[in-house]
């Protein structure tokens, strides 16, 4: 499957080897590009995390939620803005599906970043701002097994007028 959209599913289990550079860069212009409400830039930011010590400092602070990734995209919005988890949500969609182009598992996961919400000293010493709030946490990396593509045609109701 060639469609990136389609092709992108959750991958839970990752090899530890690192992305290079430059799959990194995509994924950030990938995160770059994603839509952003009222074109207001301010309200949301990012945090890349590839060091061995931050990661194992990550996953011993949200419980091993982000399943051992050797790189965590870990997206903070405004507390007051009402765009913050839209625009969190759109840039993370942007991230999997650019993953998923570069032949990369990643997943989005919510539990880890509430459970950093709870380690205030860690938000801090990963460089995200004051008033920044973690929403979304995604982990990339190489899946250790390919998953086979589940039909997802008939996941929603949709209408059609
Ligand atoms: C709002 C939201 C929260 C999610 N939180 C988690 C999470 O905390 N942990 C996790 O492993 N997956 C999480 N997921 C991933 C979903 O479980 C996954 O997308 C869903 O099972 C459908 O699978 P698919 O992405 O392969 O289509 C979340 C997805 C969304 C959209």
């Amino acid at each position: 499957m060639t469609d990136s959209v389609l092709a992108r599913h959750a991958v839970r289990s990752f090899k530890q080897d690192k992305l290079t550079s430059e799959e990194v860069d995509q994924l950030i212009s990938a995160f770059q590009a994603a839509p952003c409400g009222m074109g207001q830039a301010d309200v949301t930011q990012a945090v890349v995390i590839e060091s061995d010590d931050m990661l194992q400092r990550f996953e011993k602070s949200v419980n091993d939620a982000a399943y051992g990734a050797p790189l965590l995209f870990v997206i903070a919005t405004k507390a007051d803005s009402q765009f913050g988890e839209r625009n969190a949500s759109v840039a993370a969609e942007n991230v999997m599906v650019e993953a998923t182009r570069l032949g990369l598992g990643s997943v989005y996961v919510m539990s880890a970043a509430m459970a950093l919400q709870k380690d205030p000293d860690l938000i801090a010493d990963l460089g995200i701002d004051d008033g920044y709030t973690p929403q979304v946490v995604v982990p990339v990396g190489h899946a250790t097994e390919e998953i086979a593509a589940n039909d997802r045609s008939d996941r929603y109701k949709v209408m059609r007028r």
